[in-house]
């Protein structure tokens, strides 16, 4: 073993001996044992730096969201809040999380090259984006996810409100529109939708979302089979808990199984057909990651084209969002709006996706990790964090909006 798999053991095992999970403290759920250092990786916190294993700084989680110096420290304080196999089925990736864990690491492999003498820079401004006609201060929003009532009660109401506090944008499933308007004083979300194999149900979904008055169809396409969530199911057997003590009926096997397998699986592009034949609004496919998929959605009429791959959730392959971005981008050749999300961390992964040809990013699990520390103040410092960083990062590569960001070039780092 080598020295440093050595320490990283040791320090492993001496967070084991003190963490409240396994040590049984008063807010913490007992678990089982059978953990072993390489297990414990994928759900490690995400940065995997030493926070989660220094015992000291492990202790010195922060008390409340102006603490927060990155999302990380929001992270660490929601790990340290939520149990087991709620924050397991937050964090999980599919099988061994290649996918997830490439979002993130490729982010790394990319850099932006600053430009110097680039004149007056715009603070109040700065991020001040427009999508589809609607003016919003960043260009980060919430990406549909759920259930956020999984780490905070009032999750829902508490989400849509931080969003629109700050004014971003939020995709939020169709089912929660109303109650979204209700909780923002009328502000409504982009509706997001998975496609049933009936079509009349999907649009009389389409109609009800038009009703309450949302302008943006997002169709979630990269859910096609089923999947195997390992880390999501190894740390729930780590859970002392009974499912019943927060859900009505006893869970058994993995959660989401039934409304996957009630999904629509035969798309095709005859049926984006129909679908834009029966809406008004705007429609965003969510989930593509091929080229060729991305100049058949601009073919067929689509609004925007959303790379995305579920957050490391739909398939193992290892294919990151950052990476497939700019062939993406040049496929749909200014005809779409182009999103992206996954492993969005920092303001600087906002600069990049930007400079590399996205109008907007979403983040899933950083508004999981404010939600579940802080409720909606923590889901606001996340934003405020976010925004700050990227406001920062532009400006001192040499833009001074982020629509400047485009003329902004980019390196590939090698590893
Ligand atoms: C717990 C969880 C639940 C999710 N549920 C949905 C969903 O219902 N619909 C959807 O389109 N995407 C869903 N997603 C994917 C997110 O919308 C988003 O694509 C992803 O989280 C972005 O990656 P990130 O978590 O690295 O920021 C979910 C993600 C997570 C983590």
């Amino acid at each position: 073993m080598s020295s440093r798999l050595e320490t990283n053991r040791r320090r492993f095992l001496k967070y084991l001996a003190a963490s409240p999970v396994f040590a049984g403290a008063a807010n913490a759920y007992a678990v089982g044992g059978g953990l072993s250092p390489t297990d414990a990786s994928p759900f490690s916190f995400e940065e995997g730096d030493l926070r989660i294993w220094d015992e000291e700084l492990r202790n010195t989680a922060i008390k409340s969201p102006a603490e927060a110096l990155d999302l990380f420290d929001l992270e660490l304080a929601a790990r340290r809040a939520q149990a087991p196999a709620h924050w397991g089925f937050m964090a999980t990736g599919t099988d061994s999380n290649a996918t997830l864990k490439a979002n993130r690491a490729d982010f790394q492999k990319v850099g932006l090259v600053p430009r110097r003498m680039k004149g007056p820079i715009a603070v109040d401004t700065a991020l001040k984006t427009t999508l589809f006609g609607e003016q919003y201060d960043s260009p980060i929003f919430t990406c549909p996810a759920g259930p956020p009532t999984m780490f905070d009660k009032n999750g829902n109401e508490a989400l849509s409100k931080a969003t629109y506090a700050t004014n971003n944008m939020q995709m939020l499933s169709i089912f929660g529109l109303e109650n979204a308007a209700k909780a923002t004083g009328g502000r409504i979300p982009w509706a997001q939708w998975y496609s049933q194999p009936d079509n009349e149900v999907n649009f009389k979904a389409f109609k009800k979302a038009e009703d309450v008055g949302a302008k943006v169809l997002v169709l979630t396409i990269d859910i096609i089979g089923l999947r195997k969530v390992e880390t999501f199911e190894r740390l729930r057997r780590s859970d002392g808990r009974k499912c019943i003590e927060c859900h009505d009926t006893p869970l058994g096997g993995n959660p989401g199984t039934s409304a996957i397998l009630a999904m629509k699986h035969d798309y095709d592009w005859d049926y984006i057909r129909r679908v834009k034949d029966n809406t008004k609004m705007k429609v965003v496919l969510k989930g593509i990651m091929a080229p060729e998929d991305g100049a058949l959605a601009v073919k067929h009429g689509v609004d925007g084209v959303f790379v995305s791959n579920h957050g490391g959730r739909s398939e193992d392959f290892g294919v990151s969002t950052i990476s497939m971005l700019p062939e993406v981008v040049k496929a749909v050749n200014g005809k779409a709006t182009v999103f992206l999300d996954g492993g969005i961390r920092r303001g600087v992964d906002v600069c990049k996706a930007l400079a590399m040809g996205a109008n907007a990013v979403g983040i899933g699990r950083p508004w999981f990790w404010g939600l579940g520390s802080f409720g909606e103040a923590g889901v606001r410092r996340v934003y405020e964090l976010l925004r700050t960083e990227t406001m920062f990062g532009l400006h001192q590569a040499g833009a001074a909006t982020v629509k400047d960001l485009s003329s902004i070039s980019i390196r590939r780092i090698k590893a």
